[in-house]
């Protein structure tokens, strides 16, 4: 058992007693990771990991995974370590855009780890929103309707954002094959389904073209992340947050300019291929 305290009606819960950077015995290890199947994202505040220690954490998940494309910067002799940074005179790339990390992949992460290392002052917050609520508040006509379609991820976004200028975005060689996933998953350790599309990697229903599927992507963007299904996270040093990309998007809000320093490093945990 470990301590946690909901953090909003939507998702999540903070962990409390826990300290990340020692060996987790084997109870709260199990702890950690039920609990991260009950509340779908956990914070733990006051954290001080090295990449290490980050990474060690991260294997309770999964396999620790570099990125893919390698499109920013990873810390010196741990490609599995991001480096998410913004600092004076440099922005980081962009990630204000609900997502689930990587989903254009054929086998994308299951979790994703970010630890605060600068935060900006009450700037920088990162939105969190639940997709077992988002398909389970569908009308059932809806959710029979896309029971059983497939929709299209790409990672043509990534490319077009390593190609603007002026953030620390590393430039990508090309744009991989787009994949193919169901858009109800079931998730392999809980057996609910949850709405598995995001705005930003999806780009059509298997079948359709991109004008028909639109408006119903939109919809489903719209209504997943209606406030009542939303958590906003406020940062401190130190806080590490961990989330499952299999039942939750993510966004990060850019209400911050190249004045400022923000740093987290960004850890990820390999997971199965969608069904
Ligand atoms: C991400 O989307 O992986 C990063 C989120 C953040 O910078 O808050």
């Amino acid at each position: 058992m470990v301590e946690t305290r909901r953090l909003c009606g939507a998702l999540g819960a903070e962990v409390s007693g826990v300290d990340l950077s020692k060996p987790l015995n084997e109870d709260t290890a199990r702890g950690i990771v039920d609990a991260f199947h009950e509340h779908l994202m956990l914070v733990f505040r006051g954290q001080s990991l090295d990449p290490g220690s980050q990474i060690a954490f991260t294997r309770l998940f999964g396999e620790p995974q570099e990125h893919p494309l390698r499109t920013r910067a990873s810390v010196d002799g741990y490609p599995e370590v991001l480096i998410i940074e913004t600092r004076p005179g440099r922005i980081g790339a962009r990630n204000d855009y609900w997502h689930s990390d990587i989903s254009h992949r054929e086998r994308p992460p299951a979790a994703s780890i970010l630890h605060a290392l600068a935060v900006p002052d009450g700037l920088g917050d990162t939105m969190f929103c639940n997709m077992y609520r988002a398909l389970e508040t569908l009308s059932p006509g809806l959710q029979r309707l896309l029971d059983g379609m497939e929709a299209v991820h790409s990672a043509e976004v990534t490319m077009r954002r390593a190609l603007e200028k002026g953030t620390d975005a590393l430039p990508i060689e090309s744009v991989p094959p787009p994949t193919t996933h169901p858009v109800l998953r079931t998730h392999a350790h809980t057996g609910r389904r949850a709405l598995f599309v995001n705005p930003h990697f999806t780009v059509s229903f298997a079948g359709m073209t991109r004008e028909e599927s639109a408006p119903i992507l939109d919809y489903l963007t719209e209504h997943s992340t209606r406030p009542e299904n939303v958590y906003r996270h406020r940062w401190a040093v130190g806080d590490v947050l961990i989330w499952d990309n299999r039942c939750t998007m993510h966004y990060a809000v850019r209400d911050y300019d190249d004045t400022v320093h923000r740093k987290h490093h960004r850890t990820t945990a390999g997971g199965e291929r969608p069904f």
